[in-house]
């Protein structure tokens, strides 16, 4: 062993095997290995239909694992727990009850205290931007606002670990790059740890400490890439020589995927 410090989140050797109700068997993930280190951001990309959702859903006790073991803090994963925040890639929120009631479950699944909860859903709410919405339904909002929403109903209870998956993927270009600063800003202000699935390379290079590139179905890590862009990070980074270049290799590995 070296003098490493233990992951937070430690995936090794890790597999996903889906069986079809027709009986035949889909390998999604293979031998996928990554160590998450504590209050790294980590983001993770790659074809459509290489594993990554699965791979978020296992790390947040939703979905079996095939072979192979993920741990947190030394702990396997056996189920969901409290100090993860989910943001799924379509947003489940619940179509009874308002935004802001949403954004409150976690305090009530926690139980925790009411009135700082309803204090900290109306600042959520002005964090995504969806101030004057708190009263509205669900379908009501558009698909992006109701992104963001899961984004805050995410950050709700202050976990430690935030796995979002695909979070930004329905917003408009411009509100995308508003809301990649302003998740900089809380990870930086909040350290936690973040992993990340997106398709745009730039998304993932302006956040991350770590890039995963995913290869096709069955996924598997194919590269690792370290991203030595100082912080804070603001919009100008994406000038930086550092990002274009790192830009310039991730998209070679991209079009070597799609080519395989
Ligand atoms: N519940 C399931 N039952 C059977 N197969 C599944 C299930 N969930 C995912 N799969 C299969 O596993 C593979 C990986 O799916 P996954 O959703 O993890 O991909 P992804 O990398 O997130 O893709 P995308 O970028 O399109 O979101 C796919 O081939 C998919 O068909
Ligand atoms: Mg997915």
């Amino acid at each position: 062993m070296s003098g490493e410090i233990r992951p937070l989140i430690d995936i090794r050797g890790v597999r996903k095997q889906f069986r079809s109700r027709s009986g035949t068997f889909l390998e999604a993930l293979t031998d996928t290995s990554l160590a998450v280190q504590s209050k790294q951001f980590v983001c993770i990309v790659g074809p459509s239909g290489c594993g990554k959702s699965t791979l978020l859903r296992m790390i947040a006790g939703l979905e079996t694992i095939s072979g192979g073991a993920i741990t947190i803090d030394g702990v396997p994963i056996t189920g969901p727990r409290r100090d993860i925040g989910l943001v799924f890639q379509s947003p489940v929120l619940l179509p009874w009850r308002t935004i802001l009631k949403n954004i409150l479950v976690p305090a009530e699944v926690l139980k925790l205290d009411s009135a700082a909860s309803l204090r900290r859903g109306h600042d959520l709410l002005h964090l995504v931007g969806l101030d004057g919405f708190a009263d509205r339904y669900p379908d009501e909002l558009s698909g992006g606002m109701r992104q963001r929403a899961a984004i805050a109903r995410a950050l709700m209870h202050d976990p430690a670990i935030l796995l979002m998956d695909e979070p930004f993927g329905a917003l408009d270009a411009l509100t995308r790059e508003a809301m990649n600063l302003e998740l900089l800003r809380i990870w930086q202000a909040s350290t936690k740890t973040v992993v990340l699935v997106t398709h745009s390379i730039e998304e993932a290079i302006l956040l991350s400490d770590k890039v995963a590139v995913f290869s096709p179905r069955p996924g598997f890590i194919r590269e690792l890439i370290d991203v030595p862009i100082a912080r804070p990070r603001s919009a100008a980074t994406r000038s930086d020589p550092v990002f274009i270049r790192l830009a310039e290799r991730l998209r070679s590995h991209f079009e070597a995927s799609a080519a395989a």
